[in-house]
């Protein structure tokens, strides 16, 4: 299994496969977290002597119009702003145009191609990792360095395709921190290992939490699918969020977890789903005509002394609502926590609870903070992702 560094790299064109799907609205980058997370890679090729030829998909491209809204030229100069030098931008994704513009690159020069996904307007191409594509992209380098952590579970012409057509491919520095945070946070924990998995629904989750209880010493359950929970011990949940079809499931975890399983035992409930209406703190039963929105100070309480003494904690998926003011008390204080346990590896993954610990400004103090969204969840499940896979043949 190769990374970047053990890659000879000088004089050569490096094809990069990363990931620059971040929010762009109106040509503005809202968060440019995954360029900052590729940064150590791209800086290695260039210092190293190597043109850096840069691959990303950006949203998902399904109508002529999206290219629009959809193109990668805002990061191209996000990208030179922060590393600092020119980044030749290719506003198409194959033909003339990108060719010589790759035979024109000097040693330690950058280019971006466009939106992979651009591709997709001709029969999914490249998100159905066409085997014509990944061998044309493949003939423009040298060597491949996959760098995407956030698409490893994508079988894409530009992660997987190329990696097939190379004889070398590697690993970048970033994907290889997230196999090790995330890898080791699952594989070899060390103990306690506590999870905490939040979010709206158990649908969504319920492979990372099989998964993480033959794991992990005890499993914390927050957010939204609490209710499904509820429901499922026959707790009252008002007009909370609920997976009717799920609640048989949630029986069946809740029996097979025993003890390890921790459930918020108060909540913070309203009459609407909105900030500015009163709220109140209830226990157990959530009133008739209440939902809740976030968990309530006996749960932190209760969770703070789960986490105490932990060693390894993983957590994904918020507390609450905390896109609203009043309902973010639950994540931001499981956060604030967390950042005190300066002898533990603390982990978030999973594109929420990633907004929500950087919008609580809570980030800083957390090992381990994922660039992947899906592909988190799914290396939580156990899951192989095709992207790393495609690397670690190699
Ligand atoms: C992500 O943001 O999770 C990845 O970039 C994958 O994007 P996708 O869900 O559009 O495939």
């Amino acid at each position: 299994k190769l990374i970047v560094s053990d890659l000879d790299v000088k004089d050569k064109k490096v094809l990069i496969r990363v990931d620059f799907n971040v929010p762009i609205k109106n040509g503005v980058i809202g968060n440019d977290n995954r360029i900052v997370a590729a940064l150590p890679t791209i800086k290695y090729v260039v210092e190293n002597g190597g043109k850096a030829i840069l691959f990303s998909h950006l949203g998902r491209v399904k109508k002529e119009e999206d290219k629009k809204e959809l193109s990668l030229r805002p990061v191209a100069e996000r990208l030179a702003d922060l590393i600092k030098k020119p980044v030749t931008f290719v506003p198409a994704t194959r033909g003339a145009q990108l060719e010589e513009a790759i035979d024109k690159l000097n040693d330690g020069d950058i280019l971006l191609v466009e939106n992979t996904r651009f591709e997709d307007l001709d029969g999914k191409k490249e998100s159905g990792n066409d085997p014509e594509l990944g061998k044309y992209w493949a003939s423009l380098g040298d060597v491949y360095v996959n760098d995407a952590f956030g698409t490893a579970h994508r079988s894409h012409a530009s992660n997987v395709g190329i990696a097939s057509n190379m004889d070398k491919a590697a690993a970048g520095f970033l994907l290889e921190k997230e196999i090790k945070f995330l890898g080791n946070a699952v594989d070899n924990p060390k103990h306690p290992f506590v999870a905490i998995l939040g979010g709206a629904k158990v649908s969504d989750k319920i492979g990372v939490i099989d998964h993480l209880l033959g794991k992990a010493d005890k499993v914390i359950i927050g957010g939204g699918m609490t209710y499904t929970f509820y429901a499922a011990k026959g707790i009252k949940i008002g007009n909370s969020l609920v997976e009717k079809d799920k609640i048989e499931l949630a029986k069946t975890i809740i029996e097979k977890a025993g003890d390890k399983l921790v459930l918020p035992t108060d909540s913070v409930v309203a009459e609407k789903f909105d900030n500015d209406v009163p709220n109140k703190v209830v226990d157990g039963d959530i009133p008739d005509g209440y939902m809740a929105l976030d968990i309530g100070p006996k749960s932190v309480a209760l969770f703070k002394d789960v986490l105490k003494d932990a060693k390894t904690v993983v957590w994904n998926g918020p507390m609450g609502v905390f896109e609203m003011s009043n309902y973010a008390k639950g994540t931001l204080e499981v956060g604030e926590f967390l950042g005190t346990l300066t002898d533990a590896t603390t982990i978030v993954g999973g594109g929420d609870s990633t907004a929500a610990v950087q919008q609580l400004g809570v980030a800083d103090k957390l090992t381990h903070i994922s660039t992947g969204g899906g592909a988190s969840l799914e290396y939580l499940e156990g899951k192989t992702l095709p992207g790393i896979a495609a690397v670690s043949d190699k």
